[in-house]
């Protein structure tokens, strides 16, 4: 990134977004971010509130004015706003299309309109894979078969972005990224399992069969990740993997985060789970993703998937305000 670039963050007071922001301040980075505090909030940003670099727009994508006011001349956009709860994706796709596919296709025509973006960041999704028939999944696999709403609007996100790119010029990463964990998460196995322990510290229900084993990956890595593909892209749509290299499944993840709470004596209970013990409508059982491409860039996840999941987890339980 060139030091007079200025950076619009949408959902930048959200888990990864937040996480992002303090990456591009502590680099002298102008920020703006437009958030509309549906799962983010104002504690995650707190940090920046007096930073003359920084520019908080509370908005929603779903209105253009308020995306116009806060993406003013950034000429580079990180596009993180979304609805990310996969599980809820089947109960209520109609909100998950709004949330990301009309609020992209919003962010984009701002973006046409005004002219000033030269670099444009997705965050999309293992999801849009489907259930692949190659593990590691590299970029390259097709066909793309979401079995989840929220992957395929992920997908639809991709396919407008791509579109956008090479009509209006400007240039695209896309980060498809696994399962991010870290101090800030509001979802997820982890999240899900200290809020239910924190209730009754005996017993502990976990959604499925148990097996559904899946890559992990710690949220600098994946901050760490998403900078240096940018940096280093060259192509006008380059698409990266972003996930650890490795697999755990949710026992184990449960089994961690009952040691890491000082807990004896949980009881497991697994509820089976829907079509062959998923944990819900659209969950995909296994997922590693190939990332040799940002490995050939010189990027290295610092922390395995059990480790991630450990050290989330002790990041998690210091925090007393899980939604
Ligand atoms: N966390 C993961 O494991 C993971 C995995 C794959 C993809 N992703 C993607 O990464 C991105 C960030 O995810 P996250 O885990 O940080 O989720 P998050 O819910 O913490 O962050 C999303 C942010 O967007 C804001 N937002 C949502 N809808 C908005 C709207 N219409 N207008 C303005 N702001 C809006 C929310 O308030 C929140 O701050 C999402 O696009 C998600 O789909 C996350």
């Amino acid at each position: 990134m060139r030091g007079d670039n200025k950076v619009f963050v949408t959902g930048g007071a959200g888990f990864i977004g937040s996480h992002l922001v303090d990456a591009l301040l502590t680099q002298k980075t102008d920020v703006n971010v437009l958030d509309n505090f549906s799962s983010g909030t104002k504690q995650n940003i707190k940090q920046h509130l007096s930073d003359n670099s920084f520019k908080l727009v509370k908005g929603d994508l779903l209105n253009k004015k308020e995306v116009s006011e806060a993406l003013e001349d950034c000429d580079i956009v990180f596009h993180l706003a979304a609805n990310p709860e996969v599980r809820l994706s089947s109960i209520d796709p109609e909100t998950h299309f709004q949330q990301n596919v009309v609020a992209t296709f919003n962010l984009l025509e701002v973006a046409r309109i005004t002219g000033s973006v030269e670099a444009f960041v997705f965050t999309s999704s293992s999801t849009v894979y489907g259930e692949p028939a190659q593990i590691p999944t590299p970029e390259d696999y097709a066909p793309l078969e979401p079995i989840s709403v929220y992957g395929a609007t992920k997908l639809a996100c991709e396919a407008l972005i791509t579109a956008y790119a090479h009509t209006y010029g400007f240039k695209v990463i896309i980060y498809r990224l696994a399962n991010i964990i870290g101090s800030r998460s509001q979802h997820g196995a982890i999240h899900d399992f200290i809020k239910k322990l924190r209730s009754n510290p005996e017993q502990l229900e976990i959604l499925g069969d148990g097996t559904q084993t899946k890559s992990y990956l710690y949220i600098t890595d994946c901050i760490e990740a998403m900078l240096l593909g940018l940096e280093k892209a060259i192509k006008r749509v380059e698409i990266f993997n972003l996930g650890s290299e490795d697999q755990i499944n949710v026992k184990a993840i449960a089994q961690i985060v009952v040691e890491e709470m000082g807990l004896k004596n949980v009881k497991f209970k697994l509820t089976g789970g829907v079509d062959g013990g998923r944990g819900w409508k659209g969950d995909v059982k296994n997922m590693l993703l190939d990332v040799s491409r940002l490995k050939s860039l010189g990027w290295k996840p610092k922390l395995k998937s059990e480790e991630a999941v450990k050290q989330a987890t002790k990041d998690l339980v210091k925090e007393q305000n899980l939604k």
